[in-house]
């Protein structure tokens, strides 16, 4: 056929990643099974990763980014955090040379068909609550899906907020949606724009705040967690913010002024990003938290120090104590320290941790800190799942409750194929990356005690693979910019994991 275009030798193709090449000013994907080869997207559906920068494994193309994953076969999604699945091209072999066509192939009608009675009601349009309703419709599910959430715009990439909003690099109405606009009314999707007030778990019925009733078949629970505030006088003073919404990082933005003061509130990721943004944008930042060594509790003194030294290399000034109070009459005009400090500031940001925002709900298993108590199918009660920040669920003899966006879409996609009735267990590793001064770092598993690091390449530099080890085996990975080393590793991750053989995997990731 006439639009084919010769675009590489077979035998030369490696297996272990993809190869890009270009027809007609087309960007495509190789990806090389057995003598077979797959010609897909080049970039990630997500947030536009090269993908080619990633790692094939087990019949699945890595993202280098985020860790989405495709089936190699067809292009098919199976994990996120990207929602949707990469187009494929008409592609053949002959005598070992490889023809494609940039003209992508037709992707299958997407629109729900069928008659189905049911409502499935998905509470909290968030990473969770957004997987979930794509998902029920990739599953074949054509009733009625109601999606109710009380931010006013449709749903966002939550995530962008504190690197790139608050830098100043991106407008809040420009956060990339989770869905085109679109999307929502070809799949037929009700969103509602309202606050639960009441969830009934056994009468199978929530309320709105305006007084309206929804009966539901089934439903999955994904109200997320809440920021909390600061617990000092003076904490609610104008130019005092906290950061979970598109709006609260438009209201940060609006105070912020080159050469003006910043104090952040907490060294964890949210803080700390928002102390990297901050500082982007021109400010003087100080970041007060009683442990002086930020994320020492996650990944170890040695690597927490490392991410001291990097904001502190870009200006940052870290503070180890409390706030005892925010200053100001009809606005914030500085803190003071619990070590007698007083600090000057523009305006403050609160990262002091969220609460699971259950209040509402009634009629489940709850713990002392709102998070809502899980079987392994992530049921919370009969008809009803939950997950991403509220959820507690078992694995590996650990009860986790964790605060990852990729996770949250899994939970979203796992409960999905249960509310239609698959009845899988979660059994996914946990992901989470966090961006500061311009590098992207990854965690990926989980540890909570550990009794070993176990670091390969420069953490001066930031460029590294540490491994969190107990007992010779292998609980979570710190890394950056080892992107298709941490891709293999992930995918390992799913199994017990020896140290042996997780240096055996970077190796052979990296190999050129
Ligand atoms: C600024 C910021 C940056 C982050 N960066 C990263 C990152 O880089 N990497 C990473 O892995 N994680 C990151 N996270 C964490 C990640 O965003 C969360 O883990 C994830 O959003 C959890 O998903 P969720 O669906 O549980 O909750 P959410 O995404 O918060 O969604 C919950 C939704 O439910 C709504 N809601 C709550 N109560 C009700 C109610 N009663 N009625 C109706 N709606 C309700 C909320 O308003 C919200 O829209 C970040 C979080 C923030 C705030
Ligand atoms: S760009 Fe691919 S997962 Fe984010």
């Amino acid at each position: 056929m006439a639009d084919f275009a010769r675009v590489a030798t077979l035998s030369e193709l490696p297996q272990d990643r993809g190869t890009r090449v270009e027809v007609d000013g087309e960007p495509i994907l190789l990806v090389r099974d057995g003598m077979k080869v797959q010609a897909l997207q080049a970039t990630c559906p997500h947030a536009g990763a090269p993908l080619e920068q990633g790692a094939v494994c087990a019949g699945r193309l890595i993202c280098p980014w985020h860790k989405a994953n495709f089936r190699i076969q067809d292009g098919a999604l199976c994990e996120p955090p990207a929602l949707d699945a990469l187009r494929r091209y008409p592609v053949r072999v002959e005598k070992g040379e490889v023809y494609v066509s940039a003209r992508p192939l037709q992707a299958p009608a997407d629109e729900p068909v069928g008659d189905d009675d049911r409502v499935f009601l998905v509470i909290g349009a968030g990473a969770a609550g957004t997987a979930a309703v794509t998902a029920l419709r990739d599953n074949g599910f054509p009733g009625r899906v109601l999606l109710v959430g009380d931010e006013p715009s449709a749903p966002y990439d939550r995530t962008a907020l504190s690197k790139f909003v608050l830098a100043g690099d991106m407008p809040p109405d420009e956060v990339p949606p989770l869905r085109p606009a679109d999307w929502w009314a070809r799949q037929r999707i009700e969103r509602v724009v309202a606050r639960v007030t009441h969830l009934d778990a056994r009468a199978r019925q929530a309320t709105l705040a305006d007084g309206r009733v929804l009966d539901y078949d089934a439903a999955f629970l994904a109200s997320g967690g809440e920021a909390q505030p600061l617990e000092v006088p003076g904490h609610d003073l104008p130019g005092v913010h906290l950061l979970r919404s598109r709006e609260q990082a438009a209201a940060i933005l609006a105070d912020v002024r080159p050469e003006g003061r910043a104090v952040v509130v907490g060294n964890g990721f949210i803080g700390l990003e928002a102390a990297s943004a901050l500082r982007k944008a021109g400010m003087a930042v100080h970041v007060v938290a009683p442990h002086g060594t930020p994320f020492a509790k996650q990944f170890g003194e040695r690597l927490g120090r490392m991410f001291r030294a990097l904001h502190e290399d870009n200006g940052v000034v870290f503070h180890s104590t409390e706030v005892a109070q925010v200053d100001g009459e009809d606005r914030v005009h500085g803190v003071t320290l619990k070590d007698g400090t007083r600090l000057a500031a523009d305006l403050v940001v609160v990262g002091v941790g969220v609460k699971p925002a259950t209040d509402f709900v009634e009629g489940v298993e709850k713990e002392k800190d709102g998070g809502l108590r899980l079987d392994d199918r992530l049921r919370a009660a009969d008809g009803l799942w939950a997950g991403g920040d509220i959820a507690r669920y078992p694995q590996d003899g650990q009860w986790l409750r964790v605060e990852h966006w990729r996770l949250a879409q899994q939970h979203g996609r796992l409960a999905a194929a249960n509310m239609l009735g698959a009845d899988q267990a979660f059994e996914a590793v946990p992901f989470f990356w966090t961006y500061h001064f311009g590098k992207r770092f990854e965690y990926l598993g989980h540890a909570e005690d550990w009794d070993e690091e176990r670091i390969e390449g420069h953490l001066d530099q930031h460029r590294f693979i540490a491994l969190l080890v107990k007992a010779g085996q292998v609980q979570a990975v710190v890394a950056c910019q080892r992107e298709r080393a941490t891709a293999r590793l992930l995918e390992a991750l799913g199994e017990p994991l020896d140290v042996e053989r997780a240096w055996h995997l970077v190796r052979e990731a990296e190999r050129e």
